[in-house]
């Protein structure tokens, strides 16, 4: 038998580069690669790019050059080290990469994973390889499903991919351009991914997709599924007791969908919702498709039915055209919406958008300046969010052993972090927790006797996200 092969993958980004990048491991595993950690003794190099915001080609060919020197260096020893850049800026970029870098053996848009095999053994044989158009419907080709050992020792919260791309087209977005048009899995094969990461301890799933409510998937039943009917089937499957789904847009909130809130316990009160601006004019030049009122109205709906929700949300300041008080609207509507968390970033043109040919009019010191405004009252929400917990006993799903010796980390509902001084036979079972103290984003508590409530609802809604990266909606 060939000594297994050794592979590093670096991803930038998103959740869905997150769960790619796991699916490139999985698709490579039966070729013989296992994952390492460092770069140097790698015989393949996966750059897993991102080119949603400023500056991310940038980053590819700089990477690219420190990835030359390890290649040059393994090429010393007498090994050959394979260097192939995937994710969105090889979708944009992949010809220019080609040009501009001799160092890359291997292209491929984020459609053509399934193909990473041959595209690899194509590399060896003619020298280097590029593939990034592939038909639609070959979107979700086959990729290979993880091994136990993998789902387990990747722990207890998944991803699952069931819708990609985007027809929105928002003018200041890439993602239809990179990730294409809107395709979602057939039920049955979420169902089975489901099936399996449940058989090996997985608990919670978060359904991904870049604008994963516009879900329309083919149903068991020959007809189409929207993303409420997936959840509630998913609901039923033993072992998973959260579900979650990421990102939405507001124009996609259907009935059965705020029905799923209603009537699955498993299904997390907490949303993230990108609104991007409080100003309609501001929507309108976006092409965002909803008005401010609109969107107020889709959180009312989602309160209506479940009153411990809370949400989180994207912002963009400075968009073209943005003026002071089309500002003073977006800090509005946070005010009135009361976030538990949300992302804000300064506009970037990226190319090939229909924004990119608007005429810049906010200054880089007026994007600096909104951006700490916004971001400054958020955190003030979100702070406020954490706080509110302490004093009451709420759910946490237990993930792993913390830093701390003898404690163990898990989330709230809201994806707060909590700590709590115990054995690791909890890791993977939800229990309640009196909630003691906060320290920075990290809440302390103690395990509470059950039996115990639901998550208190918040004071208002606010709390902590987790550091990843949203894309899409
Ligand atoms: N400039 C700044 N932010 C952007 N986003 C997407 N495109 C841009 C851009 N050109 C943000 C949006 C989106 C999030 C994933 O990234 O807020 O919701
Ligand atoms: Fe689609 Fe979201 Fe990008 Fe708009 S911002 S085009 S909804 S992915």
């Amino acid at each position: 038998m060939n000594p297994p092969r050794k592979l590093h993958i670096k991803s930038y980004g998103c959740q869905m580069n997150v769960y790619d990048a796991q699916r490139m491991v999985d698709t490579l595993a039966p070729e013989g690669f296992v994952e390492t950690s460092s770069v140097d003794d790698a015989d393949l190099v996966i750059l897993n790019t991102c080119h949603i915001r400023e500056k991310a080609s940038e980053k590819v060919y700089s990477e690219l050059g420190r990835l030359r020197v390890a290649k040059d260096e393994a090429a010393r020893h007498g090994r050959h080290m394979s260097i192939a850049v995937a994710g969105c800026v090889a979708q944009a970029e992949g010809n220019e990469i080609i040009r501009r870098a001799p160092v890359v053996d291997v292209v491929v848009g984020p459609q053509s994973y399934h193909h990473l095999p041959q595209l690899l053994a194509r590399a060896k044989s003619h020298g280097r390889a590029l593939e990034t158009e592939f038909p639609v419907d070959d979107k979700f080709g086959f990729l290979a499903p993880p091994k136990p050992e993998a789902i387990r020792a990747r722990g207890i919260s998944s991803f699952v991919t069931v819708q990609e791309g985007c027809d929105k087209f928002c003018t200041f977005c890439v993602v239809p351009y990179t990730r294409g048009a809107e395709v979602s899995r057939p039920v049955a094969r979420i169902v089975d991914d489901v099936l399996r990461l449940a058989d090996n301890g997985v608990r919670e799933i978060t359904l991904i997709g870049q604008n994963v409510n516009a879900y329309h998937g083919e149903g068991p039943d020959g007809r189409t599924w929207s993303l409420g009917t997936l959840l509630h089937r998913l609901a039923d499957i033993p072992g998973i007791v959260r579900l979650r789904y990421s990102t939405s847009h507001p124009r996609d909130v259907e009935e059965s969908l705020i029905a799923a809130h209603r009537d699955l316990p498993a299904l997390m009160p907490f949303v993230h919702l990108p609104v991007q601006s409080g100003s309609d004019r501001i929507l309108a030049a976006m092409n965002r498709k909803h008005t401010a009122d609109d969107y107020r109205r889709v959180i009312d709906r989602f309160r209506a039915a479940r009153q411990d929700i809370a949400f989180s949300s994207d912002f963009i300041v400075g968009f073209p055209g943005e003026t002071e008080e089309d500002f003073a609207a977006t800090l509005a509507l946070v005010r009135q919406i009361g976030y538990a968390g949300a992302y804000s970033f300064k506009y970037s043109p990226r190319p090939g958008t229909p924004a990119a040919d608007m005429r810049e009019t906010v200054s880089a010191g007026e994007m600096d300046e909104r951006l700490v405004r916004l971001q400054g009252l958020i955190d003030s929400q979100q702070s406020a969010f954490n706080a509110a917990t302490i004093g009451n006993t709420v759910d946490v799903l237990f993930e792993r052993a913390a830093r701390n010796p003898g404690q163990i980390v898990g989330r709230t509902a809201y994806l707060q972090p909590a700590h709590v001084m115990a054995s690791v036979d909890i890791i993977g079972q939800v229990l309640p927790v009196a909630i003691e103290s906060l320290e920075r984003y990290s809440l302390l508590g103690e395990l509470a006797d059950p039996p115990h409530a639901r998550p208190s609802p918040p004071a208002f809604s606010q709390m902590t996200i987790s550091s990843q990266t949203t894309t899409g909606a």
